[in-house]
């Protein structure tokens, strides 16, 4: 890749992605100037105060504005003004019936066709359906501006790495004609040692769901392989670690765990089976992934029904402390948590439920209240606790002081749905453990 600095971009929309991509591209000597319609989180950006968990992000951020590299503003249409390259950053939600809710990149489009300077380019780095670059090009209605497709492939919690190293890098253009306009944006990247496929927009789009649909799919067989380990007395772990050192398998996302969930894999695997449909294309193991997931998660409950509930399954009366709320450890993110899922089906059943979670200590959320009750201390969470449910693989969990936590549960009992603790260590602590897929053997008797 050429080193082309340097460039006037905008960046509407600075969640998790958009914030990101700012702040990475001004490090790399842009001129970035990021727009979100959220006046008070423009607020706290231009006094770099930023709002989510990602390490790095906050010191870029400081770093790039004093610098001059990097502003915050909330009028998009100023943001866009005298930019090169604009990328759209926005939230593409699961909305009816699946379909991903296009509205905020709608909006925006609608925002910012008059003012786009003639020449720049935009780039949907939202997840986006296929057919998106060329919905957002009809919207414009601008035959002098292109739209390409650059999907993002981070994962929070590591999104600056990721941003800064990516696996590869994927633009798509619409037509042979645009792809000068695609190779501007790959040149953004400037010295990224990455990989960049150039392809065309529908290309683009599709390796994005994909990519989380394959990501999905492993998770989904990984936990219906624990199931079946279970059955058998074979270990989850040694299962996988024997299948995941061939290299065409691979050792990630072969886990087992509460379910698949987070901001991206539920909505995006629902947009694809939309798209499926409205294609006309049976995709079997899509649907079976998802439902898998779903499977998966009354399995876990009806597991934890079985132990400490009554005859009729019902949870009325049994307290339980949940260990472990985002949805993923390294961050603080619990959109589709799949934590949140299991609570809401554990409550479903009468179940009173005390929470805690490290990235959690210190906030209130008025949106859990109805749901359980946060606490700051594993240990307060526990008191008189029927049993810990470990729902996110926290290396802090790990390291609690699980001979405090026996003294305080009425049954000494941990589900532990990550399989992130230490059976033996578990057992000299007075616990009985219950992992997902392991052998019993492995599993303290009480
Ligand atoms: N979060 C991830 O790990 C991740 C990874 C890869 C791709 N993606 C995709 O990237 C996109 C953005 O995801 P995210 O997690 O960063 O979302 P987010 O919700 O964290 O951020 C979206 C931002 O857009 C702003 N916004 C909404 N409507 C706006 C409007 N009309 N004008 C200006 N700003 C507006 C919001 O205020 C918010 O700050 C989604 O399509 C998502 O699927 C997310």
């Amino acid at each position: 890749m050429s080193d082309v600095s340097g460039r006037r971009v905008a960046v509407i929309g600075t969640g998790y992605v958009g914030l990101t991509t700012g702040a990475c591209l001004a490090s790399l000597g842009h001129h970035v100037v990021c727009a979100d319609a959220d006046s008070q989180k423009v607020q706290r950006l231009r006094r770099a105060e930023v709002d989510i968990l990602e390490p790095g992000l906050p010191d870029l951020v400081r770093d790039t504005a004093a610098g001059g590299h990097l502003e915050f503003t909330q009028d998009t249409a100023a943001a866009v003004a005298d930019a090169e390259v604009v990328f759209l950053c926005l939230p593409t939600p699961m909305g009816a019936g699946g379909a991903a809710d296009l509205a905020a990149v709608e909006t925006v489009a609608g925002e910012i066709r008059t003012v786009l300077p003639g020449g720049s380019v935009v780039v949907n780095k939202s997840t986006v359906p296929v057919g998106t670059a060329r919905r957002v090009a009809e919207l414009l209605g601008r035959p002098d501006v292109t739209v390409v497709s650059n999907p993002e492939f981070l994962r929070e919690g590591r999104a600056v790495h990721d941003f800064l190293h990516p696996d590869r890098i994927v633009i798509g253009a619409e037509k042979e004609a645009d792809r000068e306009a695609a190779q501007r944006v790959a040149d953004l990247y400037g010295t990224l040692d990455a990989p960049v496929v150039l392809t065309d927009a529908a290309s683009a789009e599709l390796t994005k769901y994909a990519a989380n649909f394959f990501l999905a799919m492993k998770l989904s067989f990984a936990n219906n392989l624990a199931t079946l380990c279970e059955h058998f007395g074979a270990d989850i772990g040694d299962v996988t670690d024997g299948i995941g050192h061939d290299p065409r398998i691979g050792p990630a996302f072969l886990r087992p765990g509460p379910g698949w969930g987070g901001s991206c894999l539920p909505k995006d695997t629902h947009a694809l089976l939309t798209i499926c449909r409205q294609a006309g294309v049976d995709f079997p193991l899509l649907r079976a992934t998802i439902e898998t997931n779903v499977e998966h998660q009354h399995r876990l409950v009806e597991r934890v029904a079985a132990e400490h509930g009554s005859a009729d399954g019902s949870l009325r009366g049994v307290t339980l402390a949940l260990l472990g709320l985002t949805f993923k450890a390294g961050t603080s993110d619990l959109r589709d948590s799949p934590a949140l899922a299991i609570a809401r089906l554990l409550k479903e059943r009468g179940a009173e439920l005390l929470g805690h979670d490290p990235a959690l200590r210190g906030t209130t959320r008025p949106d859990l209240s109805d749901l359980l009750t946060l606490v700051d201390d594993p240990l307060d969470a526990a008191a008189g606790a029927d049993a810990c449910v470990v729902l996110t693989e926290w290396p802090q969990l790990r390291d609690l002081d699980w001979e405090a936590v026996a003294g305080r549960l009425a049954t000494p009992t941990v589900h532990d749905f990550r399989n992130l603790l230490d059976p033996v260590r578990l057992e000299r602590a007075g616990l009985r453990w219950h992992g997902v897929g392991r052998t019993p053997a492995l599993a303290p008797r009480g």
